[in-house]
């Protein structure tokens, strides 16, 4: 198997932040701007906090992935700003191809996405034609053509386990710390692409352990994108989105997050008599690259907000036909095995209603 050396990806340093007087600014005249060009933005919870508060003010959507990619296809505006990862924008354009899909930062990649070149595995999927192919949606759009199911972090388990149920050979790519999570608790066992989020695979154990001994009140919230020791040591694993709402269901005041610190954001506007602590990307000495927040996430500006309204060509994300044709297929799957789910309650009563996606 084709082993992806991230080791050599070039990490974009962040811009210089903005005034908090030249934050407020932005937002009033992006607000209008956006109305006037029948615009919506929609952003990640990674997302800078500014970038996130111009999503509210302006009447536009917070989400995870999965969520995202649903509001864009579902709201009627013409023109959607998509505040987050290349993946994200073309799922919006594989999702409405009708509609104008603009990035601000179109170099805005994902580890993962890189991690997974389409041609390696387009090699791979041939060489093992006997296995369902089940994709994260961190993908680009040629890789989620060759996938028969695309998963989000929040849904991932679930699609496994029902897959697994039905009696399906699968591979899993390309996130190695969520495929063995997902083995671990479906049993399934996949072959598995060895890529990471290199945001999350910097979580370390024996530093949480650490913080841990200091905050002992403290709920340990994971992402499933984290080594298996850090999940390990979780008192919830899930997606950006679980993890929100899980922090206002659980009984604890103080939280430390193994995840994009960008999350906070959102958290503290929900549940502000929560103390967040952000889980260590380091032990006694060590450095970290990305430092809980990810640098393509941070990439996405007010300022690149405004070109991109004034600029819409040069902003605009498009996937060609034939690809998205099928990439189409495997998204539809995953909204309709999540509509399934929702209606069913679970994966067992949807194989006992005989519902096959
Ligand atoms: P979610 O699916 O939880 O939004 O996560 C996306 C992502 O990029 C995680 O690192
Ligand atoms: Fe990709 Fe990780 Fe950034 Fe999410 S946080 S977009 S998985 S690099």
């Amino acid at each position: 198997m084709f082993i992806p050396d991230l080791s050599k990806i070039a990490i974009p340093k962040g811009p210089a932040p903005l005034t908090q007087m030249q934050i407020d600014e932005y937002i009033a005249s992006l607000t209008k701007k956006l109305h006037d060009k029948n615009a919506v933005l929609i952003a990640h919870y990674y997302t800078n906090p500014e970038i996130q508060k111009l999503a509210q003010a302006s009447g536009g959507f917070i989400g995870d992935s999965l969520e995202m990619a649903r509001w864009g296809r579902d709201n009627s505006a013409k023109t959607v700003i998509v505040a987050g990862v290349r993946f994200m924008g073309e799922t919006a354009a594989i999702l409405s191809p009708e509609k104008n899909i603009i990035m601000p930062e179109l170099t805005a990649e994902c580890s993962l996405d890189l991690g997974c070149p389409h041609e390696e595995f387009a090699k791979f999927c041939k060489e093992h034609k006997e296995y369902a192919v089940v994709v994260y949606a961190n993908t680009s759009a040629k890789v989620k053509a060759l996938a028969d199911y695309v998963v989000t972090s929040s849904i991932a388990l679930e699609m496994v386990e029902y897959l697994h149920l039905l009696g399906k050979k699968i591979i899993w790519a390309p996130d190695r710390h969520l495929g063995s999570y997902i083995e671990e608790h479906t049993g399934a066992k996949m072959l598995r692409w060895q890529a990471h989020c290199i945001v999350h695979d910097e979580f370390k154990a024996n530093a949480l352990a650490e913080l841990k001994e200091q905050h002992p009140d403290a709920a340990i919230m994971v992402h499933p994108e984290s080594p298996e020791a850090v999940t390990k040591m979780a008192d919830f694993v899930g997606s950006t989105s679980q993890i929100l709402h899980a922090v206002g269901d659980m009984p604890n005041k103080k939280f430390i997050i193994a995840t994009d610190t960008g999350i906070f954001y959102k958290i503290l506007q929900a549940y502000p008599d929560r103390e967040l602590i952000p889980a260590p990307t380091g032990g006694a000495g060590a450095t970290c690259q990305s430092c809980a927040h990810c640098p393509w996430m941070r990439l996405n500006t007010l300022p690149l907000i405004d070109k991109a309204l004034d600029n819409l060509a040069d902003h605009r994300i498009t996937v060609d036909v034939e690809t998205r044709e099928r990439a189409l297929v495997s998204l539809n799957r995953l909204l309709d095995f999540s509509a399934n789910l929702k209606k069913y309650g679970s994966v067992e009563a949807m194989i006992n209603a005989r519902v096959f996606i």
